[in-house]
């Protein structure tokens, strides 16, 4: 059963709640993209009429299907060494740091929240192999996470289209990446670099997040734009809790932390340190 067209006011409708919970704005003329999808994940899950479909998503209960239908009207973008300034910034400067103070058991922690399809914790990963190759004994993982199951199973086979020349260094491409063999050409992680990663499926809004930390860095970026302001609150606080002392948060580079919490401290554009309460 098809729901038929969705009108103009649920549209809108769809639009303003879009618009006050997650502060995305879709464009009146996008209603026919947005029915599209819209009709196809309520195929999914059997709901026939978009008014039905409205009342699921707005209902106190419904945080798990209104992330999903953020997710369709989002752009679930991401691509390796995104805002690569800021990757530059953490390998020179943070990782070594925090290498420094850890004279003995060197364990490092890294949490990519919201990974989509696994180019931000390869990209991480292949920074931590590179910084951490003269160091003995560096127990080193990062922990993937995202709310789409999809994009964790393609992030986990780790498999790239030829395009990821454009996006990463031939020396790493080398080192991380092994040609996939075939017409379509492509690469495949490496098993040393996958190996550092761990994939999981985690809501960031189902609070408190079931692992004890301490971290030594996030990676919060590009998906807050889903969230509320008081469900931004309540991620932040988590992000807080699990944080070593002194530990970083990166976030996207149209983002920042202004009046959500002031218990990090900006260090650069977009990369902040938690202040130790
Ligand atoms: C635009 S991508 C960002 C990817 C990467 N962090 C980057 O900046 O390149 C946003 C990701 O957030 C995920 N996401 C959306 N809502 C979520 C939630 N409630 N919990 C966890 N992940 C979520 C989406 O599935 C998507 O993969």
């Amino acid at each position: 059963m098809t729901p038929g067209e969705l009108s103009p006011a649920e549209y809108d409708r769809f639009r303003s709640f879009i618009q006050k919970t997650a502060g995305i704005s879709l464009s009146p003329g996008r209603r026919r993209t947005f029915e599209r999808k819209i009709a196809r994940r309520m195929k999914e899950i059997g709901v026939s009429t978009f008014g039905a479909y409205y009342r699921l998503v707005t209902d106190e209960d419904g945080a798990d299907e209104r992330a999903r239908m953020l997710e369709l009207v989002a752009i679930g973008q991401t691509s390796f060494f995104r805002g690569d300034r800021q990757f530059s910034f953490v390998a020179e400067n943070l990782i070594p740091e925090i290498l420094e103070k850890k004279p003995v058991k060197k364990r490092l922690r890294f949490w990519s929240a919201g990974c989509s399809l696994g180019q931000e914790p390869y990209s991480i990963a292949m920074l931590v192999a590179e910084k951490t190759r003269a160091v003995a004994a560096v127990d080193a993982k990062i922990l993937a996470t995202d709310i789409n199951e999809e994009s964790l199973r393609t992030a986990s086979r780790g498999e790239y289209p030829k395009a990821v020349e454009e996006q990463v260094p031939s020396l790493y491409l080398s080192r991380y990446f092994k040609p996939i063999k075939g017409p379509s050409g492509g690469y495949r992680v490496r098993p040393r670099l996958r190996k550092l990663v761990v994939f999981r499926r985690l809501n960031l809004l189902q609070a408190p997040y079931p692992m004890a930390g301490p971290l030594d860095g996030v990676w919060l970026r590009n998906v807050m734009i889903y969230f509320s302001q008081e469900d931004k609150r309540r991620i932040l606080r988590e992000m807080h809790r699990l944080l070593a002392p002194g530990g970083f948060l990166c976030l996207g580079g149209s983002e920042s932390l202004l009046g959500l919490d002031d218990r990090f401290s900006l260090i650069r554009h977009a990369v902040y340190r938690k202040v130790d309460a």
